[in-house]
């Protein structure tokens, strides 16, 4: 039958603008690069290279409980995430995925037809592209504040916008930010949590050396932190973050959360993480280690600007060598690297930390190439 509705012209305009999110899946890269899946070192993510802890995969193993709908409110993990962070559970939500977090806080401030609402969030590019994208979706204004050319916040630049037109707005910060590694400090933050503004602070990579500020959530009543199992943990696959909320947006919160977010496998592989807190750590612990030798070794290489970092990743700047001219011997390796190019970034390379074998491999590529396009082979 034939209906009057042009489907394509009803959607939003907010949607017209945005880009789909598919990286290219990793069978689809080892066939256009001509190589067996198992060679690709794949250092393009932030994931953790040894994955879930022992006691995780078991637990993991001997479940059967597939058919029942898992715990809505994931009671049992966020007691034991508030006994890891050392914070009341009944300021935590699990999400799936801290993306999860981050759409349901500007879900819960989006401007709505009957009034109430923080209508504009501020995005500190380059960044993780997740605050723009949500905020977008839900229709807030996005005021892009840049960062400076060392990627530090501008923080006088925010202070200067609040002061010009005090209205409430939110802030999202990641520290150590995406994509270069590096920490906002203390005194950033506490000169931003004078202003009108509801901070939300992503500490994904925090694990990794930088120090929480999760217990700032106690004494704050403007700041959220948002935390996630992906990275150190090893969990990225099974999507689960959490947020540490102030008490007063709780309710509204839990109201709002979408049910059974969290499924029963991530639930339970995230309890598993904190039962076998040693192994994950130690496999942590392993990751700085070899962070701190890999940039060290990429220190050594003359075409590299290399910038310092907290997180398991190490943003390079290539002098003089075309990122493509990187690109095509990495791949010939079969490392794939995230290959930028927006602004503040152009021609940079980001480095996941691998296991010392997997960066050893793309130091081969680099020294190579500083040798006058030997790349090894
Ligand atoms: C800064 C930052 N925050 C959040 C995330 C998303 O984490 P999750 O896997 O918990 O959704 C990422 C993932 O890359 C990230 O880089």
């Amino acid at each position: 039958m034939n209906t009057s509705l042009s489907l394509a012209e009803l959607i939003g305009e907010r949607v017209k603008g945005l880009q789909e999110y598919a990286p290219e899946p990793m069978e689809q890269v080892a066939t256009r690069l001509n190589l067996p899946l198992g060679q690709l070192i794949k250092l393009d993510a932030n994931e953790n290279p040894y994955g879930p802890t022992k006691h995780t995969l078991q637990i993991l193993n001997g479940h059967l409980d597939y058919h029942r709908y898992p715990d809505a409110i994931s009671r049992r993990l966020r007691q034991a995430i508030g006994h890891y962070i050392d914070m009341d559970p009944a300021q935590i939500i699990a999400g799936n995925g801290s993306d999860e977090l981050i759409d349901l806080v500007l879900r819960l401030f989006r401007p709505g037809p009957s009034g109430g609402g923080i209508g504009e969030l501020i995005d500190c590019p380059p960044t993780f592209g997740m605050y723009q994208f949500y905020g977008t979706t839900n229709d807030l204004r996005v005021t892009t504040i840049p960062r400076l050319a060392d990627f530090a916040v501008d923080v006088a630049r925010i202070e200067a916008l609040c002061a010009e037109n005090p209205v409430p707005r939110l802030l999202f910060l990641a520290s150590p930010n995406n994509p270069d590694g590096g920490v906002l400090p203390d005194a950033d933050l506490e000169r931003l949590l004078e202003l009108p503004l509801l901070v939300v602070l992503d500490e994904a990579y925090v694990e990794f050396g930088a120090s929480s500020r999760v217990k700032w959530v106690a004494e704050r009543e403007n700041l959220i932190v948002l935390r996630t199992f992906s990275k150190w943990a090893g969990l990225a696959g099974l999507r689960v973050g959490y947020g540490v909320f102030p008490a007063a947006l709780m309710t509204a919160l839990w109201r709002l959360k979408s049910p059974y977010n969290v499924n029963c496998v991530a639930q339970m592989a995230a309890l598993a993480t904190l039962e076998s807190l040693d192994e994950a750590r130690a496999n942590v612990a392993k990751i700085i280690a070899e962070r701190q030798r890999f940039l060290g070794k990429l220190r050594e290489i003359p075409f590299l600007q290399v910038y310092d970092t907290q997180a398991n990743y190490v943003l390079c700047r290539p002098q003089g060598v075309a990122t493509e001219t990187i690109r095509e011997a990495m791949e010939r390796r079969g490392i794939i690297l995230r290959y930028f190019n927006s602004p503040g970034l152009e021609g940079c390379i980001r480095f996941t930390v691998g296991t010392p074998m997997q960066d050893e491999a793309v130091l081969i590529v680099l020294r190579g190439i500083a040798q006058g396009g030997n790349d090894g082979h």
